[in-house]
């Protein structure tokens, strides 16, 4: 079960004491502006614990994204793709019974959640973790490593809606207005926002460390699925074999991993987190270019100018 603000240590409220403070968005926790990022109060414990703790290997896996790009998606993704030789029996594959969070778990949020050093030596190699912390947040020894980050991303607009109808969806009681919300996600409140800052950190450093760091944005893996994902597969250093290619696997993976068929997995229509998030938050429409669907002119246009005005300096487009 996640922390309740009232169980926070003693370390933590000293941290957070000092921090500008706003209430997060499910309404039942608050978010502070840690290292340049809104950190939820309860995952602070694990943020810490995580920077302070975490030794990475060379060979490790981590998946990054900003909350509501598609984290579960590329979770089921990179799960699979590593474990191909292991789960042969697409029938009697994992993801069939697990939802993708339990199989590929949170750093900050799911092993790194006391102020301990968790015990992995359950994970196989290559170590297939992930995390919502922006790349300046990541723990020195992540960034020293040269372990393998993959980073995804996705357009503003679309993660806004996404990530107003998640937190509607975990909200108690009520629910947030669009007006509300967008006001705050405009401002950089949010999730581990500002969203900007969030995908420009690992944007720089993919410019900078390509070997290291491939950037991926939502929008390309629903374009061109098969290209991102044998993309993938050779910046991880397993690339399709001709063999694979010839008996269907790149598209194995994608059938399996597609929204129609992980959303109507039992697991996924009834399951729960140990979080208790019902598994189906994860699984709305997974389709692009929904928030014509919920935003006004005024508030495309609002987003788009923030956009161009972040990403001016770079190449980046939505
Ligand atoms: P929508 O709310 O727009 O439908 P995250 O996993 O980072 O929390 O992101 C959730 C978003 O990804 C949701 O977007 C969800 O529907 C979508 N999604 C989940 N599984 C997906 C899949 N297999 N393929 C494409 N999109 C998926």
């Amino acid at each position: 079960k996640y922390l309740q603000e009232n169980d926070l240590t003693q370390e933590c409220r000293d941290v957070i004491s000092s921090l500008p403070t706003e209430e997060d968005w499910v309404g039942s926790n608050h978010l502070h502006l840690f290292q340049g990022f809104w950190i939820i109060s309860t995952c602070m414990a694990g943020v810490l614990a995580f920077q302070k703790y975490f030794q990475a290997r060379d060979t490790d896996i981590i998946l990054a994204t900003t909350p509501k790009a598609g984290t579960t998606w590329l979770k089921a993704i990179l799960f699979s793709l590593l474990n191909r030789v292991h789960y042969p029996d697409l029938l009697k594959h994992p993801l069939l019974t697990s939802n993708p969070h339990v199989l590929v778990p949170f750093l900050e949020t799911d092993l790194y959640i006391e102020n301990q050093v968790p015990d992995l030596t359950s994970f196989v190699y290559p170590r297939l973790f992930s995390t919502h912390l922006s790349y300046n947040s990541l723990p020195t020894s992540a960034k020293a490593s040269n372990c393998k980050i993959v980073y995804l991303c996705r357009n503003p607009k679309d993660t806004f809606v996404s990530l107003w109808h998640f937190t509607n969806k975990l909200k108690l009681r009520g629910t947030n207005s669009l007006e509300e919300a967008f006001d705050k996600f405009c401002r950089g409140v949010s999730l581990y926002g500002p969203y900007w800052d969030h995908v420009l950190s690992f944007w720089k450093e993919s410019i900078e460390n390509p070997q290291n760091i491939l950037f991926l944005k939502y929008e390309k893996m629903k374009e061109q699925p098969t290209y991102e994902l044998r993309k993938v597969a050779e910046f991880l250093g397993c690339p399709f074999t001709p063999e694979e290619e010839a008996k269907g696997v790149v598209n194995d993976i994608l059938s399996l991993c597609s929204f129609d068929n992980l959303s109507t997995l039992e697991v996924n229509k009834s399951g729960k987190l140990s979080s208790g998030h019902p598994n189906e938050a994860f699984f709305r429409l997974g389709k692009v270019g929904d928030y014509t669907n919920y935003l006004t002119a005024e508030m495309v246009e609002k987003l788009d100018r923030i956009t161009e005005e972040k990403f001016r300096e770079t190449q980046l487009k939505f």
